[in-house]
């Protein structure tokens, strides 16, 4: 874990900020925001410099959790610089288990992450994050489709840098994933299964690709079509469970 969050530490500097400059980002943003509470405590888990814990401050508090320090004091700095009504807690720790009290929070979110633990510690780490659900608390995550060809570059690309890969599932192990721990599933969106071709050589490149395939932020691309019809081929499946128990 100390290896990946040196990794990330050295990213911290060039990070993006924005919450999302195309569809597939601007998607986790507007999940977050539909989701959650009026009032209560939220917790983003791996959470960077803050790109989305400090949006969602500016109505709620939240505790911004990652392992990477560098990533932290960014999130810091940016938090003290706007007039937030939420309050900020940064917390170094990692997943599978944190260093959080159970069943505190009415929403937690978890984007880009979990595919980075092996398959066992992303199980491990759903579990936990139920657990830190009040009843009623909405888990909002993006699991790695197992069948898709970014998942290949991208464990490639981190096998490169001396880890041990990234990790995805099937549909179905998905959606197990968190009903076994008491969530109900309130959706599932498919992302990826054409933006993941932008990834070969050269396609970048030519002019208008890559904000028709992606689309912007809000004009769902030629992915979004595309994924809804093969979701079985997802790079990313974005999903949006329940606990049990909320007074609704
Ligand atoms: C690719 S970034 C994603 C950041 C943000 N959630 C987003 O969607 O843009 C992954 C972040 O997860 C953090 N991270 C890596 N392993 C983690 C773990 N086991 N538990 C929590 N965070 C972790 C990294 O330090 C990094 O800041």
């Amino acid at each position: 874990m100390r290896d990946i969050a040196a990794h990330f530490d050295r990213e911290a500097a060039e990070y993006p900020t924005h919450i999302g400059a195309d569809y597939i980002q601007t998607r986790k943003w507007t999940l977050i925001d539909t989701h959650a509470p009026e009032t209560g405590i939220v917790a983003d888990i791996g959470s960077a410099n803050g790109r989305h814990a400090l949006e969602i401050a500016r109505r709620l508090d939240v505790v911004a959790v990652d392992p990477s320090e560098q990533m932290l004091a960014r999130l810091v700095q940016r938090a003290d610089a706007r007039d937030l009504d939420g309050t900020v807690l940064p917390c170094a720790a990692a997943l599978p288990r944190l260093p959080l009290t159970e069943t505190s929070f009415d929403l937690i979110y978890c984007f880009s992450t979990l595919l980075l633990l092996s398959p066992r510690d992303q199980e491990a780490s759903l579990a936990e994050m139920a657990g830190l659900l009040r009843p009623g608390g909405t888990l909002i995550v993006d699991i790695a489709g197992s069948r898709s060809l970014a998942i290949k570059y991208w464990r490639r690309y981190y096998r490169r840098r001396g880890f041990n890969g990234v990790f995805g599932h099937s549909a179905k192990q998905a959606r197990r994933f968190l009903e076994q721990n008491g969530l109900e599933i309130i959706s599932m969106e498919a992302h990826g299964v054409l933006s993941q071709f932008l990834l070969a050589p050269g396609l970048q490149r030519l002019p208008g690709l890559i904000k028709r395939t992606r689309g912007s932020e809000t004009n769902p691309g030629w992915d979004a079509a595309v994924s809804r019809r093969l979701p079985g081929l997802a790079e990313r499946w974005y999903i949006v469970a329940r606990r049990d128990g909320g007074m609704s």
